[in-house]
């Protein structure tokens, strides 16, 4: 196989039916809907039910993208199914593998992808990347999160933030970048001397989950909230350009600015730091929270269902989070009805 770009045919997403609203938080928490909403713009958040898992939620937002995509859960509809996940259904084996045999995908190359909230844009670039090597000619990619799994519950500074949801895209390859769908930049960065901003301590290696450990609520996801925002606007600031800068668009020629659903106000603050008029920049989080490795694709189902994405248009993808790590994406936007 010669070497070809990679382009975006098909997108899916799922949200679990259980919407949790400020209010429903107000009345167990110390918190209030009026902080909620102004100091991060999230309205409300879907939770699984126990008993449901991530992959659970990736087969259903895989689903919906191979539909989107004109594709049948069959053997042969993709070469390679990747999964951008914060929340595995198990810490061994990775979840792609059990996502790929439920969709009745045969016995496809499956693999997780750890990057937190910039994970589905480091599992799109490696999937572009087998793409145009030639390894693979069309490639499910995942994002899906179930944070309510890993939250504390008794923790306002996110328990607030956090939702659930996946989101999936077709890659396959392309004829010529002029193709509208093509990944035309890809930017990724990391930054590991800040681990400890985003953490779950313990349930690895370095501090294992036994009972009577002195800290049991390691397990637990922790998050330096201030510290985050700014390294957040920075860090999908310089990557943004990069990316831009890489392919030679201006950021005044971006149509749509697709940022990881975390804050509006990081948004905001990153579409102030490009230039990018604030209106450009696509908002989703006020009712689904924060998705981690889901919230890009879930925005663009968003967006796109609502028609606020057209063929052509120009869209910039960019993420930041735990690692800490980064990344951006570049592409125009094709003709594809979300599913
Ligand atoms: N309800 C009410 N008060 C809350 C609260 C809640 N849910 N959470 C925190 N507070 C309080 C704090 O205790 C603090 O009180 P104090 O001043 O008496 O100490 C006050 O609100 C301000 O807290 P602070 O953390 O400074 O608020 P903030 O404006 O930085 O907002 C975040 C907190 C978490 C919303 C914000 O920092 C953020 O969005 N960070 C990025 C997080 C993120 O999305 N990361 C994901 C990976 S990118």
């Amino acid at each position: 196989m010669a070497y070809r770009p990679a382009a975006l045919m098909g997108l899916g997403s799922y949200l679990p039916p259980w919407v949790i609203s400020n209010e429903d938080l107000a009345a167990e928490l110390d918190t209030t809907d009026e902080w909620i909403t102004t100091r991060t713009g999230i309205r409300a958040r879907h939770r699984v039910s126990p008993g449901t898992s991530t992959g659970d939620l990736a087969v259903e937002a895989g689903h919906r993208a191979l539909k989107s995509a004109g594709l049948d859960a069959e053997p042969g509809a993709v070469d390679a199914v990747v999964l951008a996940t914060t929340t595995p259904d198990h810490p061994c084996p990775a979840t792609a593998p059990d996502v790929a045999a439920r969709l009745g995908l045969g016995p496809i190359g499956a693999y997780d992808i750890s990057a937190v909230c910039s994970g589905f844009l480091y599992a799109l670039a490696t999937a572009s990347a087998q793409i145009t090597a030639g390894q693979a000619e069309r490639i499910l990619v995942i994002g899906a999160e179930t944070y309510s799994t890993i939250i504390n519950p008794a923790d306002r500074t996110t328990s607030v933030i956090f939702g659930d949801g996946a989101g999936a895209v077709v890659l396959a390859a392309a004829d010529d970048s002029g193709q509208p769908g093509v990944l035309l930049g890809v930017d990724l960065g990391s930054d590991g001397l800040h681990r400890d901003l985003i953490s779950i301590p313990a349930g690895g290696s370095r501090q294992r989950s036994t009972p009577g450990e002195p800290d049991p609520d390691g397990r637990y996801f922790t998050m330096q909230g201030k510290k985050v925002f700014a390294a957040a606007v920075a860090r999908m600031a310089e990557s943004s350009t990069s990316v831009l800068d890489s392919i030679g668009w201006t950021t005044e020629s971006v149509d749509h600015l697709v940022g990881h659903q975390a804050n509006a106000r990081i948004l905001k603050a990153l579409a102030k730091q490009l230039g990018i008029p604030e209106e450009r920049a696509v908002v989703h989080l006020d009712r689904v929270g924060n998705t981690s490795a889901a919230s890009i694709p879930l925005a663009l189902a968003h967006a796109a269902s609502q028609g606020t994405l057209t063929p052509g248009s120009r869209v910039l993808l960019t993420a930041f989070g735990g690692g800490l790590t980064w990344g951006s994406v570049a592409l125009t936007w094709p003709d594809v009805t979300p599913a």
